[in-house]
């Protein structure tokens, strides 16, 4: 089944696997083809090297979706009966947004925002990146302005960070550790009580920090939004089990992404996260019938250079015998993700950095069966 019949129903789809697998290609060209079709997409991208952007003809994304120019597409193939949005998430102004959003009013989210302790927390969780990700999945969704919105995930060594990351969150923030801090008679409080503290003025004085202050104060901005975060982190996490949202796979044919997409796969099941299907990327696909060169010819043709044909007859050899590697890796996973008609994608003759790179992929994300074998079968050797 193409991405089109798997994307039925469906409002989000986030493409996961570890890094380097095609992730971020993936969701573009998804989110392309999506748009082709005539919906209204957004595509959520984690992109340090900005690639997309640049393959996009954005110069800059910013935090929340531009459209990408109908115009971009000219002369691609590819027409868009839909519209393309486009945006590279910016974890640390994603959880700004939020924390100004839950704040019960002006003052108290001034105060946290220029909090410092606030800066350094958020900085650090931001950047993690996994749940601002999906509190961002969930805002879209929320506004109602798209019929459809792709998510690519960060490019963490740990996919499955991503899956945990609004439990995490709310475990953190419903845990012992905030509760006995925040708490009217807590540490919070028993600290501010001995605001004459030695250690404290102490350090004012020397470093001209009032950390004491900048403490007390982040505490009781913070027990402010506790409820609204954690309410928020569990609508975030009932969007990821939602039946009209699904996970794409994402992996190449190499062993270790290849074990990484096995075991994330069985991750959602254990999750109750709905999986969507698997896309195998970087394939080398080796032609049903590849005839037999006659290396003599071929050095004849090549002006006599012996040495030259015995080179292109092994290099097309070991190539050969990587597809040949690459068809085993495909029969394990179609038995391991339980998923007998992964969608196939080829290791394209370069780069995939630009618009005609995605068109490319995204034929062979959306072509039928059929029209899929005739795809894979020119890019044989
Ligand atoms: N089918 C393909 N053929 C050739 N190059 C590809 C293909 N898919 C992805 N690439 C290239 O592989 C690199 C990694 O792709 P990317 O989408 O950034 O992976 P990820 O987001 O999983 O880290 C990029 O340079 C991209 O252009
Ligand atoms: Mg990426």
């Amino acid at each position: 089944m193409s991405i089109a019949g798997r994307m039925a129903g469906k409002r989000i789809c986030i493409c996961t696997g570890s890094g380097g697998v095609g992730k971020t290609t993936t969701a573009a060209a998804v989110a392309m083809g999506l748009a082709a079709r005539g919906q209204r997409v957004a595509v959520v991208t984690i992109d340090p090297a900005r690639r997309l952007a640049s393959s996009l003809g954005l110069e800059q994304l910013g935090n929340e979706p531009r459209l990408v120019e109908p115009g971009h597409f000219a002369g691609q193939g590819l027409e868009l009966r839909g519209e393309l949005w486009a945006m590279m998430l910016d974890a640390k102004r994603t959880f700004d947004e939020l924390i100004e959003l839950l704040a019960p009013d002006a003052s108290a989210r001034e105060d946290i925002l220029a909090n410092r302790i606030y800066q350094e927390l958020s900085s650090a969780v931001a950047g993690s990146q996994e749940f601002t990700a999906v509190a961002k999945l969930y805002e879209l969704d929320a506004s109602g302005q798209f019929d459809a919105i792709v998510l690519d995930t960060p490019p963490s060594r740990n996919a499955l960070d991503f899956l945990d990351a609004p439990q995490r969150l709310t475990g953190f923030l419903e845990g012992r550790a905030l509760k006995v801090l925040t708490a009217p008679t807590g540490a919070a409080a028993a600290i501010t009580a001995r605001g004459g503290s030695l250690v404290f003025s102490g350090l004012r004085r020397v470093t001209g920090v009032d950390l004491l202050s900048d403490l007390s104060a982040f505490f009781r901005v913070l027990s402010g939004v506790v409820d609204g975060f954690t309410e928020r982190a569990s609508a975030v996490a009932r969007l990821l089990g939602d039946p009209a949202t699904t996970f794409l796979v994402v992996t190449s044919p190499e062993p270790t992404p290849v074990e990484e997409a096995i075991f994330f796969r069985r991750r959602l099941a254990e999750a109750d996260m709905p999986f969507g299907g698997l896309v195998v990327n970087r394939v080398r696909v080796l032609a049903r019938s590849a005839p037999t060169i006659d290396e003599s010819a071929l050095a004849a043709n090549l002006g006599g250079d012996g040495d030259l044909a015995a080179r292109s007859v092994q290099a097309l050899e070991d190539l050969r015998a990587l597809a040949r590697r690459d068809a085993a890796s495909v029969r394990h996973l179609k038995t391991e993700l339980d998923d007998q008609h992964p969608i196939l994608v080829p290791q394209l003759g370069r780069d995939v950095s630009d618009v005609a790179g995605l068109v490319a992929v995204q034929r062979f994300l959306f072509a039928t069966w059929r029209e899929r074998s005739a795809l894979l079968a020119e890019q044989a050797f």
